[in-house]
């Protein structure tokens, strides 16, 4: 692991492989951890690159508000800073979808091509987001304890829950090791994302749309929309997965991954 400095904090860092290269960006309340099983995997033929977020596993920890704009300049500045050069491919997962957007949106440019898990292009409705105020202020009171009861529910496949405990337990760790700040700041930004809709028409890069077929927060029929408003898409479901698919499912997930990145011709 690398410690980066990047746009103005330290960010820890996962860099391995050669080839062209693949920016990994986790979900809520997560680290770059949650990738393992796509690291090890894609690292013989591509360059994968997977930080912490900006207050999640090593890297700096900030208190207030990190927007997905904020998240996307470090995702920016790291690049600079690993030297990269050339275009990426930015996959990202939920949380780590709306930041992919927001890059999309502001750095179009320096994109070949996205993989966009398990994640969402609409804003947040007010009821969702006075809920990430109230979780906001709860985790800073009573710890990330909170979080993982409040979500773990949600994130599975019956199947991860009966006969994957392993991964039930991984999630469960990486949130209740998150850093309360760093859990506040990024509901405080989730709640404030734009809708990103709009966007979706006027991305010019290839883009691959993983979900899990049981997945209870991004689902099926809201990610397929997603795929038609998008000019140059693939749209893959995931058998026995749900939210957290590259997890529950890698080995599906990974080959959907190194189809789209081995087929395309850029
Ligand atoms: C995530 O997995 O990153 C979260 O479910 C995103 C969200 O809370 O909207």
């Amino acid at each position: 692991m690398n410690r980066v400095a990047a746009n103005g904090i330290h960010l820890n860092v996962l860099d391995r492989g050669h080839g062209a290269p693949i920016l990994f960006v986790h979900g809520f309340p997560l680290n770059h951890t949650m990738w393992h099983a796509q690291l090890d995997a894609l690292s013989d033929q591509f360059r994968v690159i997977a930080p912490d977020l900006r207050g999640f596993g090593h890297s700096s920890v900030m208190q207030g508000t990190v927007s997905m704009e904020r998240f996307a300049d470090d995702l920016n500045g790291l690049i600079d800073a690993l030297g990269v050069n050339e275009t990426v491919t930015l996959c990202g997962l939920s949380m780590g979808g709306y930041i992919a957007l927001a890059f999309a949106r502001k750095f179009g440019h320096r994109l070949r091509s996205l993989i966009l898990c398990d994640t969402r292009a609409v804003g947040d409705s007010p009821e969702a987001m006075a809920g990430r105020k109230k979780l906001a202020a709860g985790v800073l009171e009573h710890g990330p304890e909170l979080v993982a009861t409040a979500m773990l529910p949600k994130l599975f496949a019956v199947e991860t829950t009966d006969r994957r405990p392993e991964v039930v337990a991984a999630v469960r760790s990486m949130v209740t090791s998150s850093h309360p700040h760093g859990i506040a700041a990024a509901l405080q930004g989730m709640a404030q994302r734009p809708d990103s809709s709009e966007l979706l028409s006027q991305i010019e890069v290839p883009v691959l749309l993983i979900v899990g077929r049981e997945d209870k927060i991004s689902t099926v029929d809201e990610m397929r929309t997603m795929s038609q408003a998008i000019k140059r898409s693939e749209f893959v479901e995931i058998p026995a997965a749900g939210h957290m698919a590259p997890m529950e499912n890698p080995e599906s997930v990974n080959a959907a991954m190194r189809k789209f990145l081995s087929t395309r011709t850029w």
